[in-house]
């Protein structure tokens, strides 16, 4: 068992289309455990420190641009192996590419609008949890469900 956090965010797409409670069912559903979330209008400084890795690319501006158009969702969640599982959970990053079943293939056509952001590795995360959520926002608590969702 790997218990790991995840930072995880509806883009504005996401919430505009009406889609948070539905992206918030599956990874509920599937046994993650939220441990913090709040709505966020996005400012365009904390935009760019999110998507700082990719600040030379050509998709940075619109991407910041993107993310700051309309509020997002930014929560933490918690399970074993928590980080690719999201991952797996939200599909390929292109919309077009991403399987069915997936958040993404299910819902997105534009990669551009793909809905869903979840951190790509164990620092990433980390960097993430800490720069989207102060240490009193995230809550210590058992799930009722936790002695039957683990071997
Ligand atoms: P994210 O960080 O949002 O979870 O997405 P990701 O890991 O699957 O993809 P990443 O390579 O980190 O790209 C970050 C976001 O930038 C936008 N993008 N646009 N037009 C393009 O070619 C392009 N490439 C990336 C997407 O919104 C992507 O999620
Ligand atoms: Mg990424």
């Amino acid at each position: 068992m790997q218990n790991e956090r995840t930072f995880v965010m509806i883009k504005p797409d996401g919430l505009q289309r009406g889609l948070i409670g539905e992206i918030i069912s599956r990874f509920e559903k599937k046994g993650l455990k939220l441990v913090a979330m709040k709505l966020v209008s996005v400012s365009k400084e904390l935009a760019e420190k999110h998507y700082g890795i990719h600040k030379d690319k050509p998709f940075f501006v619109p991407t910041v641009k993107y993310i700051t158009s309309s509020p997002v969702v930014a929560m933490i969640l918690e399970g074993n192996n928590a980080i690719d599982l999201v991952r797996t959970m939200m599909g390929k990053t292109n919309p077009q590419d991403a399987a069915m079943g997936s958040i993404r293939g299910d819902f997105g056509q534009f990669i551009g609008r793909n809905i869903v952001h979840g951190s790509d590795g164990i620092d990433t995360a980390e960097f993430e949890i800490n720069l989207w959520f102060k240490p009193e926002e995230i809550a210590n608590y058992t799930r009722i469900d936790e002695v039957w969702l683990r071997e």
